[in-house]
C-alpha cells in the first residue's frame, strides 16, 4: 500500500471501518487523518489507531492526496463547498462514500474539473467483507484510481463501473442487498420455529446455512443456478420447497423489489443533487 495521505471528513461507522482496514493493510497511521466534530468519537479514533484527528475539516484535509467524504449524504454539499478552494489548490482526489450523491454534483460543488471518485460500499464493510462499486469521473488520474481502489479494498472487494447510471442498480443490489439476506434469514428462522425447532437452534442453522451457501457459491466456478439444481433431486425435499418458491413467483418478486430500490436510488440522487451548498 502507498504512503499517500488520506483524510477522512466524518469519523463515523464507515470511516472507522475504512481506517481499521487501511491500518490492517499496512497503511502508516501517520498518513491517515480524520475530521470529526464529536470529541469522544474523535478521541476514540486517535486512541484506537494512533492516527491524527482534528475538529476542523480544513485542517484534516490539508496536504491530503485523497479526501474521503464520509459524512451523511445530506451534508456532502456543505462539506464539499467549504473545502472547495483548498482541494482545488492541493489537487486532491475527492472520494465520496455517501449513498446517492452523484459525482457530477460533487464536482459542481468543488468547482470545475475536480477529480471525484464515487463509491457505493455496503454494511458488511464494517466487518471487512464489503462489496463496493466505484465510479471515477474523467478528471481522475490512473494513480488516483489506484488509491481509491486500494482504500476500498481494505474493507472488501471492489468493482469499477464505466457508467455512473449503473450505480442505482448497484445500490439496489449490493447497497440494499444485505437487508434482503437479513430478511430471508429472519423468515427462514421463523418458518423453522413453526416447524418445531427452538429459536436458538433455528437461528444457528439459518446463519450457518447462509454462510456455507455463500462460501460454496464464491469458491465454486459454477453459477448459483447450477449449484441449486445439483442439490434439487426430482421428487425430493428441496424440489418441494423450490416448487413453492416458483408458485409464489420468487424471481418476479425480486425483480420488482430491486426495481423499486433502483427507482428510489435515482429519486434520492435527484433530491440530493438539488441541494444548494
Ligand atoms: N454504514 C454503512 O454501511 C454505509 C454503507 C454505504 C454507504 N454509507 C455512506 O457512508 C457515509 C457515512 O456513513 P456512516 O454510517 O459512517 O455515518 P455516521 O456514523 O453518521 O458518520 C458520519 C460522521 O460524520 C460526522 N459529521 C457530521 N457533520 C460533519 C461535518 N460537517 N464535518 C465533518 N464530520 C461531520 C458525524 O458526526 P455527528 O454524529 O456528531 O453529526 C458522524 O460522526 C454516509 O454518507 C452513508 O451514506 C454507509
Amino acid at each position: 500500500m502507498s504512503e499517500k495521505i488520506i483524510s477522512f471528513i466524518g469519523g463515523g461507522n464507515m470511516a472507522r471501518s475504512l481506517i481499521g482496514g487501511l491500518i490492517a493493510d499496512g497503511h502508516p497511521a501517520a498518513a491517515i487523518r480524520v475530521a470529526e466534530p464529536d470529541a469522544a468519537r474523535r478521541e476514540a479514533l486517535i486512541n484506537d489507531f494512533a492516527i491524527q484527528g482534528f475538529e476542523d475539516n480544513a485542517t484534516a484535509a490539508r496536504g491530503a492526496d485523497a479526501v474521503i467524504l464520509a459524512v451523511k449524504p445530506n451534508t456532502v454539499a456543505e462539506v464539499a463547498g467549504d473545502l472547495a478552494a483548498q482541494i482545488r489548490d492541493q489537487a486532491s482526489l475527492v472520494m465520496s462514500i455517501a449513498a446517492g450523491v452523484r459525482s457530477a454534483d460533487i464536482a459542481g460543488w468543488l468547482g470545475e474539473n475536480a477529480p471525484v471518485v464515487r463509491a457505493m460500499p455496503n454494511t458488511p464493510a464494517l466487518v471487512q467483507t464489503g462489496a463496493t462499486a466505484l465510479f471515477a469521473n474523467a478528471a481522475v488520474t490512473a494513480d488516483q484510481r489506484d488509491l481509491a481502489e486500494s482504500t476500498m479494498r481494505a474493507v472488501g472487494m471492489v468493482v469499477w463501473l464505466a457508467d455512473e447510471q449503473q450505480m442505482d442498480a448497484v445500490t439496489a443490489l449490493s447497497g440494499s442487498g444485505p437487508a434482503y439476506f437479513f430478511y430471508t434469514m429472519e423468515v427462514m428462522q421463523q418458518a423453522a420455529e413453526q416447524l418445531g425447532l427452538d429459536r436458538e437452534t433455528a437461528r444457528l442453522l439459518t446463519l450457518e446455512t447462509a454462510l456455507g451457501a455463500a462460501r460454496m457459491a464464491l469458491e465454486s466456478s459454477e453459477d448459483a443456478a447450477t449449484l441449486r439444481k445439483r442439490v434439487t433431486s426430482p421428487g425430493g425435499t428441496t424440489a418441494a420447497a423450490i416448487e413453492e418458491f416458483n408458485r409464489g413467483d420468487l424471481a418476479g418478486l425480486y425483480a420488482k423489489a430491486l426495481g423499486a430500490a433502483a427507482r428510489r436510488a435515482a429519486e434520492l440522487g435527484d433530491e440530493l443533487g438539488a441541494q444548494s451548498q
